[in-house]
């Protein structure tokens, strides 16, 4: 279904046209959602802006309007209101016949995009060797939940992780082992990824403290860019020990990869550098090969410079990003690429797409966007950290989390006077624990910083996972009370919208399209996440305002059928956010 606003534009579009004349043909006719509920659901404000240019009053021109519009079918006899706006309300019985045609539509009324495109999201991307942090997990649950919602709309989409897994990060760590465990470079698991960490702290000390350990470090950078077999050999098993632990991390929470990390795009680097000296863009400065930028400049006013080739003949983070960016249009022949990760990444991708452009990697038709995120501050408003000050370790949160859900769980059960089986209990924990904190990450405009607590994240109140949670299994229990097949329900059955809450939450429902097609522009899932809570919201009033299995036919199976369809769009949306259902909890 095209949206109702579009579909409105289009009459309106027309009317403008027969009303004044054909040069009003590229008028946009300004229909958009009343400014307040009383005055209707959409209205028209063209008129006013016209008044001065046909040199006549709003309201004649609203008038003269009106008089070629026609919407009967689906608007109420529109009216004019104060100075020259057209109201506009709904009929019921076009939220009747649309809702109607939601009974047996998987995809609830929303098509397919009719232009798909191939899209790469570039999200997680953790560093090997190095734990995942709280800023790879806003990568990933932000990254899945604006792959899932551009499947869904119908694009060809290419999960990326680009993960950290080159660079003189592994030079340190082999120089370092080789001295201490020298075993790990040659046996697979002889330590595990705690053990990598700490040792990569201890290395990267060593590198800063010593410059002979400095020295040897390099040489294995050499070494292993040379190809040298063993270095090669230590190389893989620590990647391959820590895309195990990653991998945990992602089967736990349900996400699909693909990984292509930054080595992979080894082999391109020289042909970057080359070309952009071809091209004239290069220059040397202190020894190092970069390119001047546009638009950035340090503080005498000078431009500064993107490296994209060290002195010492390394290339790095830069460099790697415009050949992936390269390879990414002109291989992977994607459209849009969309890479998320923290905020202060900002400028890296700004001078990495101005350069891109300039070389002509990154043609006009191509939309290279990258999405930010602000901090995970712990609720002393400072960036999170463990009680020792450490960063926290993703496995140990999610840990809390369940353990958390798990308890209030517990109590719940107590005071309802219910018991439950152990596999109920854990299954509910788990999904109530890991749905909380994608949902508190997701719920909030990801460029802000925003404050985690188990609590908040928890609380069967407010705009919180536990709460759609509840508010799915509260129908599923209707049909459980009822003995009501949901999936069998009279397909004849007509959907009659009498009461107030009846139609507001029909009108509701009717929303999804047109917010799935925002955030697929914006890529802010926090605006889906607002309108599930809102529909769970008019639920509740619907329920307490209209009484379900006690009515008389044929409300009873109309309500039914409103039930039935709330549930579904509830649990579609909250799968686009990589969240799912429980059906009792
Ligand atoms: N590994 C990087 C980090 O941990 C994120 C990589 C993001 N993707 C990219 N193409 N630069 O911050």
């Amino acid at each position: 279904m095209t949206s109702l606003q579009e579909q409105l534009t289009q009459i309106f579009s027309q009317a403008l046209v027969a009303a004044l004349g054909s040069e009003f043909a590229e008028t946009d006719p300004l229909v958009v959602p009343a400014s307040n509920p009383k005055f209707g659901d959409y209205q028209c404000n063209v008129a006013l802006p016209l008044a001065k240019k046909l040199k006549q009053k709003p309201r004649e021109i609203a008038q003269q309007i009106l008089e070629k519009v026609d919407v009967a079918g689906i608007c109420l006899p529109p009216e004019i209101a104060g100075p020259g706006f057209i109201n506009l309300a709904i009929a019921p019985e076009y939220l009747q016949a649309q809702l109607q045609a939601l009974q047996n539509d998987p995809r609830l009324g929303v098509r397919p995009t009719p232009n798909p495109q191939r899209i790469i999201v570039d999200f997680s991307s953790p560093n090997i060797a190095k734990e995942m942090h709280v800023g790879h997990l806003r990568s990933t649950i932000i990254g899945d939940s604006i792959a899932r919602i551009l499947e869904f709309q119908g694009h060809d989409v290419l999960r990326l992780n680009h993960v950290g897994d080159w660079g003189t990060q592994f030079g340190m760590l082999i120089a370092y082992l080789r001295e201490v465990h020298p075993e790990a470079l040659t046996t697979a698991d002889a330590l595990d990824l705690g053990d990598l960490v700490s040792f990569y702290r201890q290395a990267k000390k060593r590198f800063d403290d010593d410059a002979e350990f400095k020295e040897i470090s390099r040489q294995e950078v050499v070494n292993l860019q040379a190809g040298a077999e063993d270095s090669r050999r230590a190389w893989q098993l620590l990647c391959e020990q820590s895309r195990r632990e990653f991998q945990k991390i992602y089967d736990r929470l349900n996400i699909t990869l693909t990984e292509r990390g930054e080595s992979f795009y080894n082999p391109l680097l020289p042909s970057i550098v080359e070309e952009l000296e071809e091209q004239g863009l290069l220059e040397e400065d202190a020894g190092a090969k970069c390119v001047f930028l546009e638009g950035f400049t340090n503080k005498a006013g000078d431009p500064l410079p993107l490296i994209v080739q060290k002195s010492d003949g390394g290339y790095n983070y830069a460099t790697t990003d415009l050949a992936s960016l390269r390879y990414r249009i002109e291989k992977d022949e994607a459209q849009r690429i969309i890479y998320v990760t923290d905020a202060g990444q900002a400028n890296h991708f700004t001078q990495v797409f101005q350069v891109a452009k300039r070389a002509g990697w990154l043609p006009e038709a191509v939309e290279a966007v990258h999405v930010p995120f602000g901090l995970v501050l712990g609720e002393d408003g400072k960036k999170i950290s463990t009680r020792a000050g450490d960063s926290i370790r993703l496995r140990d949160l999610l840990d809390e989390a369940v353990t958390q859900a798990r308890s209030d769980l517990e109590t719940r059960l107590q005071e309802e006077e219910r018991e439950e089986t152990e596999a109920f209990k854990a299954n509910v924990a788990k999904t109530v624990g890991l749905s909380a904190v994608k949902y508190a990450d997701l719920s909030q405009n990801r460029v802000s910083n925003y404050i985690f607590s188990y609590e908040k994240m928890l609380s069967l109140k407010g705009n919180t996972a536990p709460y759609l949670l509840y508010a799915y299994a509260r129908v599923q229990s209707i049909s459980r009370e009822g003995n009501i097949d949901f999936e069998a329900l009279d397909a004849d059955a007509q959907i009659i919208l009498a009461e107030d809450a009846e139609l507001v939450l029909g009108k509701h429902i009717l929303q999804l399209g047109e917010v799935l097609a925002e955030v697929e522009r914006e890529l802010l899932p926090n605006r889906l996440c607002q309108y599930l809570f809102e529909l769970a919201q008019k639920y509740s009033s619907f329920y307490e305002n209209c009484p379900v299995l006690k009515s008389e036919e044929p409300t009873r199976s109309s309500r039914l059928l409103l039930c039935d369809i709330t549930a579904r769009t509830l649990k579609l949306g909250l799968s686009l956010l990589g969240i799912s259902v429980l059906e009792r909890m």
